[in-house]
């Protein structure tokens, strides 16, 4: 059984889409705890009602990042984590962070990475005229929004699309594609080659939806 430990922010609805996928499809795994940076963070309370232990390491107390991050390793630490999945975890992580969890830290951004990373990809994507946007699950690397990539998800951009439209189109290719990915980490099934990641045996590492 491997120990899944999920850091939010806010509404949290990529960790419930795992916590669910985790449940019905029986992983080989449990989530262990669910982490977050904010106390209010509205998904807490989706985790402790459905039975998760939950934590929060509020960024308020810990005005320095060095010593936020060591008290989020910390906590975390102290549920063993196999794999660190980072679902709407709004905070820079420093590199001795990033570095401790090599290999085994997972984060889902809302964009075709390596095309905009950062903030508002949405509306950055709508200002570029891409036609093609989307979301992809990434393991972490210290370079922001930069890591290899697991799996990704592509939405055509739509006239009449604003980027609350888009958003919400690729928040849910999110919720399809990122238990998928974790899904494969806790069956073993990943092995990072330079910036590809395979998987074993194979299985599609995109998605194409309206
Ligand atoms: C998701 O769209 C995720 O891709 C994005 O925040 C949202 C969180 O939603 N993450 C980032 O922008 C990370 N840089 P959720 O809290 O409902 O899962």
């Amino acid at each position: 059984m491997k120990n899944i430990v999920i850091l939010i922010s806010g509404r949290g609805s990529n960790m419930e889409a795992i916590v669910r996928a985790c449940s019905h499809e029986a992983w080989p795994a449990r989530i262990a705890a669910v982490i977050a940076n904010r106390p209010d963070a509205a998904g807490l309370a989706f985790a402790a009602q459905a039975g998760i232990a939950t934590a929060v390491v509020d960024y308020l107390d810990f005005p320095e990042r060095d010593a936020f991050d060591a008290a989020l390793a910390e906590q975390l630490d102290h549920f063993a984590p196999d794999l660190i999945v980072l679902a709407g975890f709004m905070r820079v992580l420093t590199t001795g962070f990033v570095e401790r969890y090599a290999g085994r830290m997972l984060n889902v951004h809302p964009s075709l990475l390596p095309s905009f990373p950062g903030l508002k990809t949405h509306q950055r994507a709508l200002d570029a005229g891409v036609t093609l946007h989307g979301a992809t699950v990434h393991f972490v690397t210290p370079q922001l929004d930069h890591g290899p990539i697991v799996v990704q998800a592509a939405v055509p951009v739509m006239q009449g699309d604003d980027a609350a439209r888009l958003a919400s189109r690729i928040l849910a290719c999110e919720h399809i594609i990122y238990p998928r990915a974790v899904r494969w980490f806790v069956e073993g099934r990943l092995a990072i080659e330079g910036m590809r990641v395979m998987v074993t045996p194979p299985e599609p590492q995109w998605l194409f939806t309206e």
